[in-house]
């Protein structure tokens, strides 16, 4: 479980441990993994950077040492700058990049080759709502996550003969550390779209060891994608100037 120092991470984690899998957390932050891993018992803390070349083969060198089979991968951590593209330039579009579509890929190749052998396995991406809309100020972000949906897509189709199951879990606005959602909370009128870390956990089971293919979360998001396709103008309309 990548991004498991917070948020929707330590819920899944602990969704997970609950339901008997041994569960192995993968964030920055060391203390926060410790912290966790003695709440869930027989969990295993790997603090590590997903961004350094070394870190998907230390979390490979991990998983062999406990000598267990891998049968769920959740690339999870993420981060969002925001910021217009005019401000942030590539600068800011390469670092999301980094961390939300890069880590996950070079995680990936390097634990696929245990999760084939030890299939019926699974791999779930966190992508975003914004992995299938663009706002503004948010550039960065969906361009990492519209390519996370779409390269899950492609390695979903190739890997079911392999036995490996790729799902994609889609969430809306999730309050959490890294996204407080502040303003939409605060308000009586926007705090409705606003879910619990804990509802894309149950998500993530469902398109991991679940078998669904996506699950948006809250599932209404499922009609952003439809409505932007039917009503371009509207869906721009109503997401200008950036103020969700
Ligand atoms: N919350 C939302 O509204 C929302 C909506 C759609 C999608 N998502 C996606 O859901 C995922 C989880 O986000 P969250 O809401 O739970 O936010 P969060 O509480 O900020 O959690 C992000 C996690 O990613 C880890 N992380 C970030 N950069 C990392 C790096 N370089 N190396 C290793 N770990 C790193 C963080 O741990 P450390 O800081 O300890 O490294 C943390 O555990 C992200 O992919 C996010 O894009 C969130």
């Amino acid at each position: 479980m990548t991004g498991a120092s917070s948020g929707i991470g330590a819920a899944s984690a602990r969704l997970l441990s609950r339901d008997g899998w041994r569960v192995l957390l993968v964030a920055r932050r060391a203390d926060r993994l410790d912290g966790l891993a003695s709440e869930l018992g027989d969990a295993v803390a790997v603090p590590a950077d997903l961004t350094d070349a070394e870190a998907p083969q230390r979390i490979r060198a991990a998983v062999e040492r406990e000598g267990a089979r891998l049968e769920l991968l959740v690339n999870n951590a993420g981060a969002e700058w925001r910021s217009s593209f005019a401000d942030g330039g590539y600068e800011n579009v390469r670092r999301t990049m980094q961390v939300n579509f890069d880590a996950a890929v070079r995680l990936t190749e390097a634990l696929l080759p245990l999760l084939r052998a030890s299939a019926p396995s699974s791999i779930v991406n966190v992508s975003s709502v914004a992995g299938r809309v663009g706002r503004p100020k948010n550039g960065a972000y969906a361009a990492s996550k519209f390519g996370l949906a779409g390269w899950s897509e492609s390695i979903g189709v190739e890997e079911q003969a392999n036995g490996v199951h790729v799902g994609v879990v889609l969430p809306g606005f999730i309050a959490t550390e890294g996204f407080p959602h502040k303003r939409l909370r605060a308000s009586a009128r926007t705090r409705w779209l606003v879910s619990t870390p804990e509802k894309v956990a149950r998500a993530i089971v469902a398109a991991g060891p679940g078998g669904r293919r996506e699950v948006y979360v809250s599932r209404p998001y499922v009609l952003v994608p439809k409505l932007r396709h039917l009503f371009p103008g509207l869906t721009r309309r109503s997401l200008g100037g950036g103020r969700l």
